[in-house]
């Protein structure tokens, strides 16, 4: 995206059928600095965060406190690209209100935008969060927060029924103001259905080529896990590989004695030390 400001909710909906928009999610600082720098258009700080970073086994058990310190951080390192805060689950669930105030929250902690799973169920929520006067990302497909609690992770629309109920929440949604909305594991046909029927763009993952845009978990793109690889990720990088041999040399380095050397150490002056050695020895006489 040719912006050198802050990508806005309206560089997004513009893009549409004009520029693919490429996303990934982004958990701390340091990473934020290094995707903004690369030119990405949208930082997702996804409740994935839960398994990829946190070790939880699913993305149930995140809570707000735990987004709220993920979204400051990535705010502060990512100063172009749009940033979306995924709602935890339990955050919008009990009613529209509560969810209007945690997404308040997300905002406050330098989010531009909040994402929520889920269609024609959570419509009253979503144009609570929208009349609020925040942007809202949807996520409709495989909604990892409940997926895990009933059928799994799963490819959605692969019959014509699943397929019909994802266009029509899709639909609703567009109605309802979101600005943009994640396809998650819908096959890939249904996929380009919905993306032609709307005016907002569709961010896939794992739905095919045919999105608008395209987003992945940073540490799947990156080969942080070595022994998760999806079907739908591609990965750019064996970063596993890397960081363990990177730590492993540094561990027999220091066991040998072999780090730190002389370019990794700080001396004092040629004086002041003469000095100390010089006030040790008179000390010693005593
Ligand atoms: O939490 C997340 O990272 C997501 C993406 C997979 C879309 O919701």
């Amino acid at each position: 995206m040719q912006v050198k400001k802050k990508v806005s909710v309206n560089d997004i909906l513009a893009a549409k059928g004009r520029e693919k928009i490429a996303v990934l999610t982004a958990y701390d600082y340091s990473t934020a600095l290094i995707c903004d720098r690369a030119g990405l258009d949208i930082l997702l700080v996804g409740d994935s965060a839960g398994m990829v970073v946190l070790g939880y086994a699913s993305t149930v058990p995140v809570g707000m406190l735990e987004m709220l310190m993920l979204c400051r951080a990535v705010a502060k390192g990512a100063k172009r690209a749009m940033i979306v805060g995924d709602m935890p689950f339990g955050s919008y669930q009990p009613s529209p209100s509560v969810a209007v105030e945690n997404a308040v929250q997300l905002i406050k902690a330098g989010c531009d935008a909040v994402k929520l799973e889920g269609g024609l169920e959570i419509i009253g929520t979503i144009k609570a969060i929208v009349d609020a006067g925040i942007p809202v990302m949807g996520h409709i497909g495989l909604k990892p927060q409940t997926s895990s609690l009933w059928e799994g992770y799963r490819l959605q629309g692969r019959t014509k029924e699943s397929a019909m109920k994802l266009i029509v929440d899709a639909k609703a949604l567009e109605k309802a103001g979101v600005c943009s909305i994640v396809l998650e594991m819908v096959a890939s046909e249904v996929a380009s259905e919905i993306t032609q029927s709307l005016s907002v763009p569709t961010i896939g993952i794992g739905s095919g080529a045919g999105c608008d845009g395209q987003v992945l978990v940073l540490h799947d793109m990156l080969g942080i896990y070595e022994d998760i690889k999806p079907k739908f990720v591609k990965r750019y990088a064996e970063l596993s590989k890397s960081i363990l041999d990177a730590i492993s040399h540094y561990t027999n380095d220091v066991k040998a004695g072999k780090f730190p050397e002389e370019p990794n150490t700080f001396h004092m002056s040629p004086e002041e030390l003469a000095g100390l050695k010089d006030a040790l020895r008179k000390a010693r006489k005593k």
